[in-house]
């Protein structure tokens, strides 16, 4: 099947500071692929190489495969390309349900919308409770949950999250990577996820990449990765 995602060779960085090194992954439409790596290696860089909000200096990027090297960051959510950053990033001045419409920023089918935002009530039901509270008042877990939510009122094919899991209790987190599978079994949405928890994401994910300082050192299955003693004993806490 021609990958939905496909990065060959990607080079990218902050000035002098070299921050991909020649990363090339792939994604199938229907798959969880996981990034795993440690604090500095280039997992978000990863992600916003892909968004164009860091550019690629060197290497091709293809989405459906079309070239999206140089197609800009707000255009892409549009192509059905969304990322969901890390640190969440929902607007915290206003309301849930404001947040919620805003995803849907290039829509303009007002049914579809105001059934995608009961959507994502049903998705969240606690967003629901709060649909008229300011985001900034909410929990981390509530704001992860508004950032997906907002996310997937852009209705992306291919879902990108960043440390969906950073700073969230346990029974959160659990809540957060059900609706994860949820959205990927039910709904088809292709997901590429980040995370520096190896565990939650290599129990969620069919296939997995470990990226150390830039490049890419290992793929496999998500199931082999968590049977390899490196990763046990490097990224599973062994
Ligand atoms: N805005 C920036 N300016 C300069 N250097 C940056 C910037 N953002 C990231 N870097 C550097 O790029 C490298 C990769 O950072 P990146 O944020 O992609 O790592 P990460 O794998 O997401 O780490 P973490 O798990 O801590 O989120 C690091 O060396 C980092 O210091
Ligand atoms: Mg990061």
């Amino acid at each position: 099947m021609q990958p939905i995602l496909e990065l060959k060779n990607v080079h990218s960085g902050y000035g002098s500071i070299k921050a991909l090194k020649g990363v090339s992954l792939k994604v199938i439409p229907g798959e969880i692929v996981a990034i795993i790596g440690a604090n500095g290696a280039g997992k978000s860089t990863t992600l916003m190489t892909i968004c164009g909000i860091v550019s690629a200096e060197k290497g091709e990027i293809f989405y459906e495969g079309q070239r999206i090297n140089k197609v800009s960051p707000e255009k892409l959510p549009t192509m059905g390309l969304c990322q969901v950053p890390e640190g969440r990033r929902i607007f915290p001045r206003l309301s849930v349900e404001e947040n919620l419409i805003l995803g849907a920023f290039y829509r303009n089918d007002k049914e579809g919308i105001a059934k995608d935002i009961q959507h994502a009530y049903d998705l969240f039901p606690i967003l629901g409770e709060r649909r008229r509270q300011e985001g900034g008042t909410l929990s981390g877990g509530e704001q992860q949950m508004l950032a997906i939510a907002r996310a997937l009122m852009t209705k992306p094919k291919l879902l990108l999250l960043d440390e969906p899991s950073l700073g969230l209790a346990p029974i959160i987190i659990q809540q957060i990577f059900d609706i994860i599978a949820t959205i990927n079994r039910e709904e088809g949405t292709t997901i590429l996820l980040v995370e520096q928890n190896a565990n939650l994401a290599l129990q969620a994910a069919s296939r997995g990449y470990v990226v150390e300082t830039g490049e890419i050192t290992l793929e496999d299955k998500a199931s082999a990765l968590m049977e390899n003693p490196k990763i046990r004993e490097a990224y599973l806490g062994e």
